[in-house]
């Protein structure tokens, strides 16, 4: 299975910065001969810039999340179909800043992730536990329960990607243990995925913390189909480094 390496930019990068690290990337890209499937998932209002500064490159470009209607009175919102419409390949749903943010349910993550296969995108859902859900054994249970409320029926493993992210990695340089890693992803995977009759072959990336001195294990462990990538995507340097990783 061919590693998805997905760049969050977060609400970082302005004009000049973000169309000058997409082409950092676009020219790597071109230049490299790794197989790996690279995205980079901007701020909304640079992807235009974004696309135009990766197209003729492999690097892909996704949205960081998207409304579950695909038009209307939402103001401050993007449909999934208009970031279909301006060329984006995926939509990142239900991270948990926005879990956090602004409330997201499970619920909502559903509609989203409904609304980017609708529109023809590939929708990466986002799951991942608290430091105290951890500490109090129920890792398992929390992000079980956020793979049955978020994903729909009809997600197939060319539509859907599960970005497994610890609350309590992102954005700290604290990690799991790879043995931990590996045990949750298993979970998902012949657990959590198989009840809805997708265990195999879909991709469950882990996200938080991922830079690249320690991508190279992590990346390695069997059922880790990638990784979704804020801080350390932010610069070339750290993200190829981290693409440079994939077994
Ligand atoms: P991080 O963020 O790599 O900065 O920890 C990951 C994410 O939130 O997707």
């Amino acid at each position: 299975m061919t590693k998805l390496i997905a760049g969050n930019w977060k609400m970082n990068c302005h004009v000049e910065s973000g169309t000058a690290l997409a082409r950092g990337l676009a020219d790597k890209a071109n230049q490299s001969s790794k197989s790996a499937d690279v995205a980079v998932c901007p701020p909304a209002p640079l992807i235009p810039l974004i696309i135009e500064a990766t197209k003729n490159s492999p690097v892909s470009v996704g949205g960081q999340d998207c409304h579950w209607e695909d038009s209307g009175a939402h103001t401050g919102d993007v449909s999934a179909s208009l970031l279909a419409d301006l060329g984006c390949t995926y939509a990142i749903v239900g991270h948990s800043e926005r879990r956090a943010d602004h409330g997201e349910t499970d619920a909502q993550v559903k509609a989203k992730t409904e609304a980017a296969l609708a529109a023809g995108l590939i929708a990466i859902v986002c799951v991942g536990e608290t430091e105290a859900q951890r500490d109090a054994g129920d890792a398992e249970t929390v992000v079980g329960g956020q793979i049955e409320g978020s994903l729909p029926a009809g997600g197939t493993p060319d539509t859907v990607v599960i970005a497994y992210e610890p609350v309590w990695a992102i954005g700290t340089g604290r990690t799991p243990s790879l043995d931990d890693i590996a045990a949750i992803h298993g979970f998902i995977r012949e657990k959590a995925l198989a009840s809805h009759g997708l265990g195999d072959g879909l991709r469950i990336l882990y996200g938080g913390s991922v830079k690249p001195s320690n991508a190279a294990e992590i990346l390695a462990i069997e059922d880790v189909g990638g990784a979704l990538v804020g801080g350390a995507s932010l610069t070339v340097e750290n993200f190829w480094g981290i693409i440079e990783s994939c077994p």
